[in-house]
């Protein structure tokens, strides 16, 4: 990478970015192949973004791998992906020890197949030192489920509901120090956010482009980037009082 993403513009680099990989399956259509063949290529694109989201000094990128929803799709395509990811997080300590990237999974690890769950507890425990760049992977994720589990546990304390904040809330999430989402880019072409950090995103800058996900490069990461340092966030404040 050529450019300094933070160099645009005096601005910090945003804390955390979501991305929603979405476009794997068109971009294989489009060449007459399966759709596994776009979620395998979909692979090698999230770690180059990954890699370049470290240079640009983002601390946490947090990629929408598999939705509570996508147990809809083809059993076929479900045990594809279900292998791509098992075997990308057993392969590639390397490839995160190089990085200095830790994992952490977001979502409903005790829904996904016992093996993949093995395969995110021991790249969770392997990588926990590392203080590069926190990938969260959301994988089982839906926000909507996300938010029942939180208030399921906060029940199960015998919680007293005037002391209920949106602390308590954010505490029984799966990982409670993560931050509120800056940025979040859609590629895909798609402009909604099929149940994605629904919370976290509350105000989230958003970005969407037509690019599917495999054709996604570092350069428009950077793009991107740029877009969000023009932003002028109010978070409900007004600028000048
Ligand atoms: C996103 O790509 C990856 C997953 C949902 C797992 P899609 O598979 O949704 O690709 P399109 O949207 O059908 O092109
Ligand atoms: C969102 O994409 C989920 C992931 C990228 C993992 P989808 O392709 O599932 O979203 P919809 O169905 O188009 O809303
Ligand atoms: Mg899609």
């Amino acid at each position: 990478m050529s450019q300094s993403a933070q160099a645009s513009d005096n601005k910090q680099p945003p804390l955390h970015i979501g991305i929603i990989m979405d476009g794997n399956g068109r971009w294989a259509q489009k060449r007459g192949l399966a759709r596994t063949a776009g979620h395998k290529e979909g692979l090698e694109t999230a770690k180059k973004i990954v890699k370049a989201c470290a240079n640009a000094g983002i601390k946490y990128v947090t990629l929408y791998t598999f939705s509570t929803e996508n147990w809809k799709r083809a059993q076929e395509e479900v045990g594809y992906l279900m292998g791509l990811i098992k075997g990308h997080l057993r392969s590639e300590f390397e490839f995160y020890k190089a990085n200095g990237i830790r994992i952490e999974h977001l979502g409903d690890l005790k829904g996904l197949p016992e093996d993949v769950q093995t395969e995110i507890i021991n790249a969770k425990e392997e990588t926990k030192n590392f203080t590069g760049l926190t990938v969260v992977l959301a994988i089982n994720y839906g926000g909507r489920d996300e938010i029942i589990r939180s208030v399921k546990k906060i029940i199960e304390k015998q919680f007293d509901s005037d002391s209920l904040t949106e602390k308590s809330i954010s505490d029984n999430f799966d990982i409670p120090e993560l931050p509120d989402v800056d940025f979040l880019i859609r590629t895909g072409g798609e402009k909604r956010l099929s149940n994605f950090l629904l919370w976290h995103s509350a105000y989230a800058e958003l970005c969407f482009t037509d690019t599917l996900w495999p054709d996604y490069t570092e350069d428009e990461l950077i793009e991107n980037l740029n877009e969000f340092y023009k932003r002028t966030r109010r978070f409900g404040d007004v600028l000048i009082k």
